[in-house]
């Protein structure tokens, strides 16, 4: 039996719209960014991909009737931001969003102690770790008018978004604490009503800093309409 016949029977009935299956644009997309590998549904890390990038379609998808743009923190070769590009294309979703990517196409950012995961079995990761070369990204992404590919470090990669932004979804794929949470405290505040913010590794036994950073940031503001998801990401939808 084929392995892919097992995601199918989770995934094979999903349509976004009555043409688009969720499961053939994650292939084309994995595809698209991903050719030189195969597809290895031995390993646990696949499913959880997939199963995190239904929860962020989802998501993208429901705030398509607001205004406002989009802005992703931890781009490496483009996934997920190609993923939502995909579905604005696809589904015909709002023309107009703008696109910013931002990344320090040199890897993680410094490894603090809250990052540090409390298995001492596994692999704490060091800076420098899952680095991307932007042109590999800018290539990606050159059919595509409305990206803005921002290179540089959290925080101060933000200097160079306008202030005056407003996001309808942010995507915060950073693994680590201290970006994290200086995403939260930099754009919470520009996210518009009904907007959506996710973070990636809420859950993850790798990334320990992810969840404290996302708890603390909303524990400071009072905030709990937040809400844990199963595939191990966090999101909210602003009040
Ligand atoms: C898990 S990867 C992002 C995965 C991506 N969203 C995808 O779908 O494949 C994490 C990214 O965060 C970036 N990153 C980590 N710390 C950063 C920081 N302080 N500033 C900017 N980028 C950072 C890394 O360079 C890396 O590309």
């Amino acid at each position: 039996m084929s392995l892919n016949q097992h995601i199918n029977i989770f995934f094979n009935d999903i349509y976004f719209d009555k043409k688009l299956n969720f499961f053939e644009l994650w292939k084309s997309v994995f595809n698209k960014i991903y050719s030189e590998k195969n597809l290895d549904f031995n390993n646990i890390f696949t499913a959880i991909r997939i199963n995190k990038s239904f929860y962020l379609s989802k998501y993208f998808i429901s705030v398509n009737h607001l205004e406002g743009d989009i802005l992703e923190c931890g781009v490496l070769r483009g996934f997920s931001a190609f993923l939502m590009r995909s579905l604005e294309d696809k589904m015909s979703l709002n023309k107009i969003n703008n696109y910013y990517l931002i990344d320090s196409f040199e890897g993680l950012s410094e490894i603090n102690k809250e990052d540090i995961p409390n298995d001492k079995d596994l692999k704490i990761h060091k800076k420098g770790e899952l680095r991307e070369n932007m042109e590999t990204v800018e290539n990606i992404f050159q059919e595509y008018k409305n990206i803005y590919l921002l290179k540089g470090w959290i925080p101060e990669v933000f200097d160079h978004l306008d202030k005056n932004n407003k996001y309808k979804f942010v995507h915060l794929d950073v693994d680590l604490y201290k970006p994290t949470l200086d995403s939260l405290e930099y754009v919470y505040d520009k996210v518009v009503k009904g907007g959506v913010i996710i973070t990636d590794d809420y859950q993850s036994p790798l990334f320990p800093g992810n969840q404290k950073a996302w708890k603390q940031y909303f524990d400071s503001k009072k905030i709990k309409s937040w809400l844990a998801l199963p595939s191990g990401q966090a999101v909210i939808i602003k009040d």
